[in-house]
C-alpha cells in the first residue's frame, strides 16, 4: 500500500489560542529527537542578537544559540552544499534542495550544521523542511526512505483514468527497494494516470511502463526537445519589443505599452484576473527599489498551461517578463518554478544561460527559485514567503504585496501566462486579443481540459466559450462512450456545474451566481460513468492535505469535511455548517475555495445522496 502523504503540520504561532496552541505545542514536540531551541541567531561576533521579527525584512528573530550545537565533522560536512560566497537565509530551500538531491533525504544533524552556518536557529529550519513535501527529514537513528521514489498522482484527472488500480499494483511490481508516494497533480492532467520516476514523468503511465522506466536507471529529467531556443527565438524576431522599450525608456513610452495592455484587456491569468495594465501602474507608483516574481507554481489539479508554454517557447514569457520588469522598474526578478517541472527548470537554466551571454540589453538579476512541493506556496504572498527561505504561509492583508512583498519591497507578481502574452499583445496590437471573446467576454484562455474528452491538453479559445463549444469544437468532443454529466470550470477549487448549464461562458466573474469560478481554466470535464460526490471527496482531501495549517477553520475544516465526506450517509446540515465557516473565516483562497465543490456536488447533483 502506498503511503499517504503526511498532514502538513501545524504552525507553530506562539500568539494562537485554542484548538491552534494545542496543536501548535504538539507539533513542537514532534521535533522530538531533535532537541531544537526557540528561533534564535547568532550574531557575526558571537554575541546575542535581538533581531524583531520583521515580516518582509527576510530578518529572524534571534538570540543566543541554545540547546543542539552542529559538530565539527558536519560543518565541514555542509559547506559543499552552500554557495561559494554569501550564504543567504532565504535561499534556504535551495540548500535544502542540494541536499536532498544528493542524500535522498535530509538527515537531523546535517540541518544542525545549516543552521548554524546560516546563522538562523535550527527550529525555523526543521519549520521549513518539515513544511515541504518533497523533503525527507530522518531524524538520528531512523532508517533513510529507499533510494528512488516514484509519485503516483492520486488527483481528479489520474483518478478518472485509473490512478488508483495504478498505485495497488506498482509496489508488488517494483518490490520494497522502491517508494511509491500517492502525490497531487503534477501538472500533465492531459496524459493521465502519471507517475514520476525520481523527477523523470512517466505519462499514460501502466505498470509497464513505469517498471521500464525504473530499469532503465536514469531518473533525471531533460530540457523538452521542442522548446525554441534563444537563437531561434531572435531569428523568429523575438526580443524586439524589449529592445525599442530599452532604446527609449521614457514616461512617454512606458504610458504607451500600459496604455495598450489596458485595452487589449489583459488579465493576470493565474487565478484572480486582476487587470495587467492596472496591476502594473501600482506598482510603479510605490516608491523603489521594486521587486519582481514570477508565479509558475502552477499547483491547482487540472492546470498545465503554464507548463505547456514555458516547455514551448520559454523566451516568449522571458521577454514579457523583462518588459514588465522595466516599465515597473524593477530592481530584481525571482522566478518561482514548481518542483515538480524539472524538464521545464533545466530547460529555463540552459535558456536564461543563453539569455545572458549575449543580452538584447542590459538585464536585471534574475533568480530561478524551486519550490518543494506546496500547492499553497501558489498563492501570492506564501509564495514571497517561500522565496524569503520561509514555510509559504500566506499573509494576512493589508498590506498588499505591490506595496509590502518580498522582503518588505513593492513587489509585482504575475503568473507566468499573463506575461506570455506581453510581446505579441504589443506586436498585434490591443484590438487584436481584446477582439477575441464570445458573449461579451474580451480575450484569450488558455483552458487546460482533462478528463472525458476525445483531445485532452491546452486549448487557445475565447474569453465566454461554454464548455459545449470548448469540447465539440477543440476537444474533439466527449470520448468515446462517454455523456456530458459535470464539469470543473476552474481546477479543483472552481467547483462544479452540471451538464444542464454547459452553455454559461466561461470566464472571470460570470460562474459566481453558480458557486463556481474560473480560476486558473482548468476544465476537468466528467460523464455519466463518474461518481461527482467522489470527486469532491478527492478535491476535499486535497485542500486538507495542503492546507498550510495557519488559520483553524481551514486546517481544522477540511480535515473534517473529507471524514464527513468519506461515510455513506453526508450529514449535509453539518457539512454546510463547515462550508460556510471556511468560506467566511479562511484567511485565504485555499480555505475561502475549498468549498465549492462539496456545496455544487450537494447542489446540482442530488441524486447521488
Ligand atoms: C491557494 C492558491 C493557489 C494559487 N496558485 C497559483 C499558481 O499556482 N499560479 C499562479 O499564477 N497563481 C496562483 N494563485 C493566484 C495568485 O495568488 C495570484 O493571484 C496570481 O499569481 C497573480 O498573478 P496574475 O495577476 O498574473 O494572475 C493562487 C491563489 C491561491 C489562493
Ligand atoms: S486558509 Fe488554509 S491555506 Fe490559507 S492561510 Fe488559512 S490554513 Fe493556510
Ligand atoms: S497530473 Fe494527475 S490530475 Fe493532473
Amino acid at each position: 500500500m502506498a503511503e499517504r502523504r503526511p498532514r502538513r503540520a501545524a504552525a507553530s504561532n506562539k500568539t494562537a489560542i485554542g484548538p491552534m496552541a494545542r496543536l501548535s505545542r504538539r507539533s513542537l514536540d514532534e521535533t522530538n529527537g531533535w532537541h531544537f531551541p526557540s528561533s534564535q541567531r547568532q550574531s557575526d561576533d558571537g554575541t546575542s542578537e535581538n533581531h524583531a521579527l520583521k515580516r518582509g525584512s527576510g530578518k529572524r528573530r534571534g538570540t543566543q544559540r541554545k540547546g543542539r550545537q552542529a559538530s565539527p565533522a558536519d560543518l565541514e560536512k555542509i559547506a559543499p552544499y552552500l554557495d561559494a560566497g554569501e550564504n543567504r537565509a532565504d535561499r534556504l530551500i535551495e540548500y535544502l534542495h542540494r541536499i536532498q538531491d544528493h542524500l535522498g533525504h535530509l538527515p537531523a544533524h546535517l540541518l544542525v550544521a545549516l543552521a548554524e552556518r546560516l546563522r538562523l536557529s535550527a527550529a525555523e529550519v526543521y519549520e521549513v523542511a518539515s513544511f515541504y513535501h518533497h523533503f525527507d527529514l530522518v531524524r538520528d537513528g531512523e532508517v533513510p526512505p529507499p533510494a528512488l521514489t516514484i509519485r503516483v498522482c492520486e488527483s481528479i484527472s489520474c483518478g478518472l483514468a485509473g490512478a488508483e488500480t495504478l498505485i495497488d499494483s506498482l509496489q508488488q511490481a517494483v518490490g520494497d527497494g522502491v517508494r511509491i508516494q500517492r502525490v497531487p497533480c503534477v501538472g500533465r492532467c492531459d496524459q493521465a494516470p502519471v507517475a514520476v520516476v525520481g523527477t523523470k514523468a512517466v505519462e499514460g503511465a501502466t505498470v509497464e511502463r513505469v517498471t521500464t522506466a525504473v530499469e532503465q536507471g536514469d531518473y533525471s529529467a531533460l530540457p523538452p526537445t521542442a522548446a525554441r531556443d534563444y537563437q531561434g527565438y531572435r531569428d523568429a524576431g523575438g526580443y524586439r519589443q524589449l529592445e525599442a522599450l530599452n532604446a527609449s525608456p521614457d514616461d512617454e513610452q512606458i504610458d504607451r505599452i500600459i496604455g495598450i495592455l489596458e485595452n487589449a484587456r489583459l488579465r493576470g491569468l493565474g487565478g484572480a484576473g486582476f487587470p495587467v495594465g492596472r496591476k502594473w501602474r501600482i506598482v510603479r507608483d510605490y516608491p523603489g527599489p521594486r521587486l519582481m516574481a514570477v508565479n509558475i507554481d502552477e499547483g491547482e489539479p487540472g492546470t498545465f498551461k503554464d507548463r505547456h508554454y514555458l516547455e514551448r517557447d520559454p523566451h516568449r514569457f522571458l521577454e514579457g517578463m523583462l518588459i514588465a520588469a522595466a516599465v515597473v522598474d524593477v530592481e530584481r526578478i525571482y522566478i518561482y518554478l514548481r518542483d515538480e517541472y524539472a524538464n521545464a527548470r533545466a530547460l529555463l537554466q540552459r535558456e536564461l544561460t543563453s539569455l545572458r551571454q549575449a543580452p538584447p540589453c542590459t538585464l536585471p538579476p534574475i533568480e530561478l527559485r524551486r519550490g518543494a512541493g506546496a500547492y499553497i506556496c501558489g498563492e501570492e504572498s506564501a509564495m514571497i514567503e517561500s522565496i524569503e527561505g520561509k514555510r509559504g504561509m500566506p499573509r494576512l492583508r493589508p498590506p498588499y504585496i505591490a506595496e509590502d512583498g518580498l522582503f518588505g519591497r513593492p513587489t509585482l507578481e504575475h503568473n507566468l501566462e499573463s506575461l506570455y502574452w506581453v510581446p505579441e499583445i504589443l506586436d498585434k496590437g490591443a484590438d487584436w486579443f481584446a477582439g477575441a471573446g464570445r458573449q461579451g467576454r474580451h480575450g484569450l484562455r488558455s483552458f487546460s481540459v482533462s478528463g472525458r474528452v476525445r483531445r485532452p491538453g491546452v486549448h487557445l479559445a475565447p474569453a465566454g466559450i461554454s464548455v459545449r463549444e470548448l469540447i465539440d469544437e477543440h476537444c474533439g468532443g466527449m470520448a468515446d462512450g462517454h455523456r456530458l454529466k459535470a464539469y470543473f470550470p476552474g481546477g479543483a477549487s472552481g467547483g462544479i456545474l452540471p451538464a444542464a448549464l454547459n452553455h454559461l461562458p466561461l470566464d472571470f466573474e460570470t460562474l459566481q451566481d453558480f458557486g463556481c469560478f474560473i480560476g486558473s481554466a482548468a476544465v476537468i470535464v466528467l460523464s455519466d460513468q463518474d461518481s461527482v460526490r467522489a470527486q469532491a471527496l478527492n478535491a476535499m482531501r486535497f485542500f486538507a492535505s495542503e492546507s498550510c495549517g495557519k488559520c483553524t477553520p481551514c486546517r481544522i475544516g477540511t480535515a473534517k469535511a473529507a471524514q464527513l465526506m468519506a461515510r455513506v450517509q453526508w450529514d449535509r446540515p453539518l457539512l454546510e455548517e463547515l462550508c460556510q465557516l471556511m468560506q467566511d473565516a479562511s484567511i485565504c483562497g485555499l480555505g475561502q475555495a475549498a468549498p465549492n465543490p462539496l456545496r455544487c456536488a450537494m447542489k446540482y447533483f442530488p441524486e447521488e445522496f
